[in-house]
């Protein structure tokens, strides 16, 4: 391992104790922790990334991101053009190196089950603590059920080596697909659980920009702290299926969601965001969340929250067959050797994720039912290919709406709402509908040009 002196070091990267820079590692190079790496050097730490996975520990030491996030690749290439930014699948390397280390491995759903597994975050806390060779901070940031940091403290405490300062806090991330950058290196605020004044000053020292800034740093134990993180999740949850239940009402009562969502927004106390009607959440972390939080808080004997997130989850999950029971209809009745032109494949703009993806379960639905379906979205075709590879991929919005006689937009992406509707309609079937499952074309041009539009709860 090489000495890394040449880069700049400024005041709140150097560790008072021994006037070098703070090193930290980071365990687990997914969105989050490739964009936790590349954040933290580029803010003059020295940086070391673990992953079990050789291939994406290769492409990220070339500077390359294994995936699509915006403005993370400039950043992942500066950190490792300055020498504070690399890249193992080391765990003891990275554990003989770091003062501080983030495990920000993935806590997916358990099959069978609705609880999360931890297998991931049980394996990178332990096996820091056999191969530490210095004092240091082990801090959690994957979403965790509440009781997962006491119990990993205690097994942390037990593995460690005798004699050395061995600590672990929660400091969970609440940083969005697509405004991962921005939200790593400018947050809107800090949660700190379970930190001593010792592991309380290293944190703060690696959060010491924010901070200064004004982001407000919450010093907390850590159930708060773990439930702080997926208490957010399943209250944006929430929200979320709180408009699709009004949505619902709309569409019987002939009123429109997205100006009801609209005059709703401007109560402070609501606000507008997470208020769009539509297909539904999906991705990697507010479904698996919210099933965790149920699973949890039943073991906990907390039952008005297990019903709550129960609904929640039923509304979702029940805007996907709502959207596939549209198409149906706009197809008579029977979609079978229709053709169905579905715009959108990942589970929101700006990423190519597609876990978990309301579009693609509803372009899957409408396959499965005979329908010919050609999807197309703009960064997540090769993602959905993998998951799905028995849907038609096109190259192109005009290549998925040729000859079609229904168009599903499923994801928002910027250039499905600026496309020339009229345009699109020389290229389908004559008297084709657009169902709007995301309530975000201009409905007035896609009505001009001829088009028969559907949306969610849109009176219009
Ligand atoms: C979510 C949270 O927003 C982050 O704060 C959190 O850190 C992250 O999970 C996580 O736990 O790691 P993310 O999964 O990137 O972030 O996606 P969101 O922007 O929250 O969107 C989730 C889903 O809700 C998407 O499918 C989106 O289309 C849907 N959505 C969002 C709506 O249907 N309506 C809305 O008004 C907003």
């Amino acid at each position: 391992m090489t000495e890394q002196t040449d880069a700049p070091t400024t005041d709140e990267t150097v560790e008072p104790a021994t006037g070098r820079r703070l090193r930290l590692s980071v365990i687990g190079t997914g969105y989050l922790g490739a964009t936790h790496a590349a954040a933290m050097a580029e803010l003059g730490f020295d940086v070391v990334g673990v992953d079990v996975d050789p291939a994406k520990v290769a492409a990220l030491s070339a500077g390359e991101v294994p995936f699509y996030e915006p403005g993370l690749p400039e950043l992942l290439v500066r950190g490792v053009d300055s020498g504070r930014l690399r890249f193992t699948t080391d765990l003891a390397e990275a554990a003989a190196f770091a003062d501080v280390h983030f495990v920000c491995v993935g806590t997916p759903q358990r099959p069978g089950s609705n609880g999360a597994d931890l297998r991931y975050v049980e394996a990178a806390f332990e096996g820091l603590a056999q191969h530490l060779t210095h004092d240091a901070l082990l801090v959690g940031k994957s979403t965790v059920p509440v009781g997962t940091g006491a119990r990993l403290a205690a097994r942390v405490r037990e593995i460690a080596p005798a004699g050395l300062r061995v600590e672990l806090a929660w400091n969970p991330e609440f940083l969005r697909e697509g405004k991962a950058v921005q939200d790593t290196l400018t947050p809107d605020r800090v949660v700190v659980g379970g930190a001593s004044e010792w592991g309380d000053d290293l944190l703060r020292q690696v959060y010491a920009r924010a901070v200064a800034d004004g982001t407000p740093f919450i010093a907390t134990d850590l159930p708060t702290a773990e439930l702080v993180k997926v208490s957010a999740n399943a209250f944006l949850a929430t929200k979320i299926s709180f408009i699709n239940a009004i949505s619902q009402v709309c569409d019987k009562a002939g009123a429109d969601v997205t100006v009801l969502a609209d005059a709703l927004g401007h109560d402070v106390r609501i606000g507008r965001q997470f208020l769009n009607a539509g297909l539904g959440f999906g991705g990697g972390c507010l479904p698996k969340d919210i099933r965790a939080l149920m699973h949890r808080a039943g073991e906990l004997g907390a039952d008005s929250l297990v019903d709550l997130m129960q609904d929640v989850d039923e509304i979702n999950m029940w805007q996907r067959q709502r959207v596939i029971d549209m198409a149906v209809q706009a197809c008579g009745g029977s979609v079978l050797n229709r053709r169905i032109g579905v715009l959108g494949a990942a589970f929101k703009p700006d990423t190519d994720d597609v876990r978990d993806s309301p579009a693609l379960n509803v372009a899957a639905g409408l396959h499965l039912r005979g329908a010919q379906v050609v999807v197309f979205d703009p960064k997540a075709g090769d993602t959905g290919k993998r998951i799905f590879p028995s849907l038609t991929y096109g190259a192109s919005t005009e290549e998925a709406v040729t000859g079609a006689d229904v168009v599903l937009v499923l994801t928002e992406w910027p250039e499905f709402r600026t496309a020339d509707p009229s345009a699109l309609l020389e290229l389908t079937k004559p008297g084709a509908t657009v169902i709007d499952a995301r309530n975000c074309l201009p409905v007035d041009a896609w009505r001009e040009a001829g088009w028969t539009y559907r949306g969610l709860g849109a009176a219009r």
